[in-house]
């Protein structure tokens, strides 16, 4: 979700944030200081004399004009602020799917001005977030045909509808097709001869999932008092998947997806609260359910999200949902074990020895980073490992002013999470899992977005997007870990577990980049020459390639810079560690999400989310993709014309 958003809700119905009272910590020099290694200086110094023998002649107007390295294949983009999406000579952008494109053989087509919920379930999503590419055949590594995984993670009115900015224009119908236009969806691709991707649109796997499609509740939740309602008296039910951020793919084919801003959606909690309990109002204080009236009016003409008439219908919202792309008719699952907060991303990783990891951030100002580790252990029976999301333990992170960190556990019982503080059972421990942290003493993090697993050195690399209260009065000031007060620019933490083992409950960590522009001397690009590298700021979503470079896309940029978000890459070891290069530039308005790159690294998908945002459906500041009318969010496809897998060099064999 775009800062835009989140401040045009604030500005309509205030979003508390917990405050604390650490005030200033240490000066910004004194803690990156104390995180930068001895190999960050000395690569620094090697870097400058390697970098004669490398070059790269730029030929393109948009390029850096200075010579570059060319390792990765590319001469960087210069910053942009053309509406489009820029990539480097020798590439080529193709738009792949756009919201309201059918999804269905024999629809008619897209036509903004008679939506209809029902049309609407059958055709791709508003605000494109998560990207996943699963090959076809289950169990290939097919790279020109399988199935695109999409998270739709929220709905701009504004841009939707015809007077969509008013309030009072919103009725039921729009409600019922704004419901539809969130969730997930899936869609068969294949490449033609000519490597352009198209949808199979009569592809029997092709499937919505929306905030009305039932969910089993599974894990601790399930059942618990904290999720009846009065639809679903035993709390083992739960209806719609909406706020899908950042998400991921599973080993065993499934896909994982965060509820990030689920909060949005639910109204009346000032009315609710005049009868509810001391505990049900802090609880609901720390999830942000708060607001009388929001903007999309979800509780005029759903009652499941009037807070005034089911009180528990929240707790359905804000976990890790799992579907099966490859199984349509398996029904999706709720997995409560994973903990209830503003998940952004759900990253999977399998250890050595078959233990199965999850990662995921929580999405707010001062949140925290939890992992999950199964009890059992990835196998080959794919039904079996269907279910290893159930049962585990969630841990949330502390880290260390030096350089170590623990991973605390949020087990019922354990670390005071006991009745006598407000935790009666271990249900109560994930639908609270917010509380739980604050309970053990977590750090509170820079808006904790996406984190991934790097498939070659195994480490893992959380973005944090950024945080302008860290340090202002009454606010938490910085640590080691979140340097810098007012901090608009965001970071890049690289964690290494301890033995490299993702079970373990100890780690090290890093501060790997440190955005902003490199001219500004808080920023930090792990050791590398600053002179060389692409400003940077608001880190959002991370994926890798397949020789484990780093690739980065921003949220927020233009709140910084007098520029548009982008996507960047960075090697992560070797002598070009945190050299940072801009590939892309997007869209004015928008943020780049979900990259994804097929199994052999040929394609890149990239998700344009709220183009134009900022303006409305009568005057649009952008008209991308189509070039006329109202922006669409859609998803690109982005190949070197010669067919070389991205991020590789020109020569690549
Ligand atoms: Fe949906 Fe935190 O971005
Ligand atoms: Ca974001
Ligand atoms: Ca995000």
């Amino acid at each position: 979700m775009s800062d835009f958003h989140e401040e045009e809700l604030k500005h309509y119905d205030p979003d508390p944030v917990e405050r604390s009272k650490s005030g200033f910590g240490k000066l910004f020099d004194e803690v990156v200081a104390s995180r930068l290694t001895r190999r960050d200086v000395m690569k620094a110094g090697a870097i400058a004399s390697i970098g004669a023998t490398a070059l790269f002649k730029a030929t393109k107007a948009s390029a850096i004009a200075e010579p570059v390295a060319d390792s990765l294949g590319f001469v960087p983009i210069k910053p942009s602020k053309l509406d489009a999406v820029v990539v480097p000579e020798g590439f080529e952008v193709q738009t792949l799917i756009r919201w309201g494109d059918a999804m269905k053989g024999g629809m008619p087509s897209f036509n903004m001005l008679t939506q209809t919920a029902e049309a609407q379930e059958h055709r791709f999503g508003y605000n494109n977030d998560f990207l996943g590419y699963l090959p076809l055949p289950y169990g290939s590594e097919n790279s020109s045909h399988g199935l695109l995984v999409a998270n739709h993670e929220y709905v701009n009115p504004e841009m939707m509808f015809p007077n969509g900015n008013d309030r009072a224009t919103i009725d039921a119908k729009k409600v019922a097709v704004m419901k539809a236009s969130m969730g997930m969806g899936v869609v068969e691709i294949k490449q033609s001869d000519n490597g352009d991707w198209h949808v199979i649109r009569t592809s029997l796997l092709n499937k919505r999932y929306t905030s009305d499609t039932p969910f089993d509740i599974t894990g601790p939740a399930r059942g618990h008092k904290l999720m009846q309602t009065s639809y679903d008296p035993k709390g083992e039910i739960a209806y719609g998947t909406n706020s899908n951020c950042s998400a991921g793919k599973t080993p065993w084919g499934t896909v994982l997806s965060g509820e990030e801003n689920f909060q949005s959606y639910f109204g009346k909690a000032k009315t609710a609260r005049k009868t509810a309990s001391q505990k049900q109002v802090e609880a609901w204080d720390r999830y942000g359910i708060d607001r009388e009236e929001t903007p999309f009016r979800f509780e005029d003409f759903d009652k499941r999200f009037d807070v005034s008439v089911e009180p528990n219908e929240s707790n359905h919202f804000g976990w890790v949902i799992e579907i099966d792309p490859y199984d349509p008719d398996w029904t999706p699952k709720k997995r409560t074990a994973l903990g209830r907060f503003r998940h952004e991303a759900a990253t999977t990783h399998v250890t050595r020895d078959g233990h199965v990891v999850m990662y995921s951030g929580c999405d707010g100002k001062f949140e925290y980073i939890y992992k999950f580790v199964c009890r059992d252990k990835f196998s080959n029976d794919r039904s079996k490992n269907r279910e290893l999301l159930d049962s585990g333990t969630l841990y949330v992170a502390k880290f260390n002013e030096d350089g170590t960190g623990i991973w605390i556990p949020l087990i019922h019982g354990k670390n005071g999470l006991t009745a006598a503080n407000g935790f009666e059972d271990q249900g109560e421990v994930v639908i609270h899992a917010r509380l739980a942290g604050d309970h053990v003493g977590a750090t509170k993090m820079d808006r904790p977005e996406d984190m991934e697993v790097n498939p070659v050195n195994e480490k893992l690399y959380i973005a944090c997007t950024n945080n302008s209260d860290r340090g202002k009065e009454g606010f938490p000031g910085v640590d080691a870990a979140n340097p810098r007060a007012l901090n608009r620019w965001g970071q890049i933490v690289e964690l290494t577990e301890n033995n490299n083992d993702h079970t373990s409950t100890k780690f090290s960590w890093e501060l790997f980049l440190v955005c902003g522009d490199p001219k500004d001397e808080s920023t930090h690009f792990a050791g590398f020459d600053k002179s060389k590298v692409s400003a940077i700021a608001c880190p959002d979503n991370v994926t890798f390639d397949g020789a484990g470079n780093l690739w980065i896309a921003t949220d927020g940029a233009d709140s910084v810079f007098d520029h548009h978000d982008g996507f960047f890459v960075c090697p992560v070891d070797g002598p070009e560690r945190g050299y940072l290069r801009q590939f892309m530039s997007s869209v004015k308005g928008s943020e780049v999400c979900g990259p994804e790159f097929t199994p052999d690294c040929t394609t890149l998908f990239l998700a344009i989310q709220h183009p134009g945002e900022g303006s409305t459906f009568e005057n649009p500041s952008t008209h991308w993709p189509d070039g006329y009318g109202v922006p669409r969010p859609s998803v690109v496809a982005i190949r070197a014309q010669d067919g070389r897998r991205i991020g590789g060099p020109p020569t690549d064999a």
